[in-house]
């Protein structure tokens, strides 16, 4: 009866206590490598070689951040500009902007040397992720809301986690984020900002079937003749303003927008 249990039972607990010490560490060390980057990620602001301020460039002298960010419609990666940019308003002779200001130094110095400037990159999806951003910004997705606002920034700072989770939130529900196209890179646009009537018109107008425009604000049955029963509709559905559920629901219908959530759509 007193051997029922085999001799290294009787090592057992202590062999547990070590596994459990073990376990513990390693999904310490595990916790702090798969889920701490994607958290000190946000927030991530690195000193670049030139202090180049997109609240002057983008926000104060509105530049459009395709003059410097210039996707290609095919183009997956987005660039940073060259020189070359750069020297259409600081170059000699071009403008001349601050041409003599130590803080732009470099940028004169590396036009001549034809080198680029090393410019620290901050947000750098894993390898094994695809992500296109020509196929989101076509689609009324805007700079917004994968990087924050921008325009107000004296540095760019990693302003979104952009983990697995975060990709996919979006993709389930699209329709919180959708915009039309025209305001894709304006980062300050807010649904309450559209006219309602110009909106549906702007629907009409592309040839989307007016009773589709009304079943999409009041559901099934929901019925509308003219632009006019349709704001009416709308205003009895949502209020008084525009909101983003209302732009986001008719852009993901009438444009079929469908946001793969499938493994190998975003690792191929
Ligand atoms: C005059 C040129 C210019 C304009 C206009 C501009 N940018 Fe930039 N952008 C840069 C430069 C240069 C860098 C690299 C240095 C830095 O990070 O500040 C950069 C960096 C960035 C980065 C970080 C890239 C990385 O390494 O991950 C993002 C995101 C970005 N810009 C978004 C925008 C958005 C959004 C707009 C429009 C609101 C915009 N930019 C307008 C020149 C510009
Ligand atoms: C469309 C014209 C334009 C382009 C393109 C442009 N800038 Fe500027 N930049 C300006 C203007 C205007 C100012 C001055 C704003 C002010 O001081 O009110 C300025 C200011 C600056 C300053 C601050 C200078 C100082 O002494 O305070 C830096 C640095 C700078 N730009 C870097 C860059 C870099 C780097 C690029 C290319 C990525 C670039 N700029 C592209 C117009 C431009
Ligand atoms: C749907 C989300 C999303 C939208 C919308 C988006 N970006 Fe990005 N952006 C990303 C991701 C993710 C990365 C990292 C991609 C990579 O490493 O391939 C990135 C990287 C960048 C970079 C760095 C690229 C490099 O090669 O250095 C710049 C610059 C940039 N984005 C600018 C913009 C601008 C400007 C807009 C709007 C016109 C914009 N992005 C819209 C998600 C987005
Ligand atoms: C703010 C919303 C939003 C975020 C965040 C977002 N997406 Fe998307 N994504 C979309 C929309 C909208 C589409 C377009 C669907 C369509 O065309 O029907 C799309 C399409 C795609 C597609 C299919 C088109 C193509 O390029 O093949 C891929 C892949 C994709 N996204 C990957 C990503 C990855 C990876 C991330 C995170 C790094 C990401 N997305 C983050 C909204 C988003
Ligand atoms: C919308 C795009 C998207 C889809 C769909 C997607 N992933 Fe990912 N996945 C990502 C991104 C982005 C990362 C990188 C996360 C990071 O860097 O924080 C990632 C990371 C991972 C990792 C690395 C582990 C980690 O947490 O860092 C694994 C494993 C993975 N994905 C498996 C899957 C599987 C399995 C599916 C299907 C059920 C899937 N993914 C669907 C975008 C996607």
């Amino acid at each position: 009866m007193g051997n029922f249990f085999p001799r290294w039972t009787n090592w057992l607990p202590l062999k547990l206590a070590i596994a459990v010490v073990f376990i513990a560490f390693g999904v310490s060390v595990g916790v702090a490598y798969y889920f701490t980057p994607k958290y000190t990620r946000v927030g991530y602001e690195p000193t670049q070689p030139v202090p180049f301020s997109h609240k002057i460039h983008a926000g104060q002298l509105g530049l459009d951040c395709r003059y410097c960010h210039s996707f290609g419609e095919t183009s997956s990666h987005s660039n940073v500009p060259t020189n070359q940019t750069c020297f259409n308003c600081h170059g000699p002779g071009k403008g001349n902007i601050r041409s003599n200001s130590p803080k732009l130094e470099m940028v004169i110095k590396a036009n001549e040397t034809g080198k680029s400037i090393p410019w620290v990159k901050i947000h750098k999806a894993p390898d094994y992720v695809y992500f296109n951003h020509s196929a989101h910004l076509n689609r009324g997705i805007s700079c917004v809301s994968c990087h924050g606002k921008i325009n107000e920034m004296e540095v760019v700072r990693h302003d979104q986690p952009q983990s697995m989770g975060w990709c996919l939130d979006c993709h389930r529900n699209p329709e919180n984020n959708l915009r039309p196209l025209e305001f894709v890179t304006k980062l300050d646009y807010k649904a309450s900002d559209l006219k309602r009537a110009d909106f549906y018109k702007g629907l009409i107008d592309k040839k989307v079937p007016v009773d589709e425009i009304a079943t999409a604000i009041g559901g099934e049955g929901s019925k509308a003749d003219s632009l006019e029963q349709i704001v009416a509709l709308a205003e009895k559905t949502y209020g008084k303003e525009v909101t983003q559920t209302e732009v986001g629901t008719q852009i993901k219908k009438h444009w079929q927008i469908q946001p793969p959530d499938s493994c190998t759509a975003c690792h191929r």
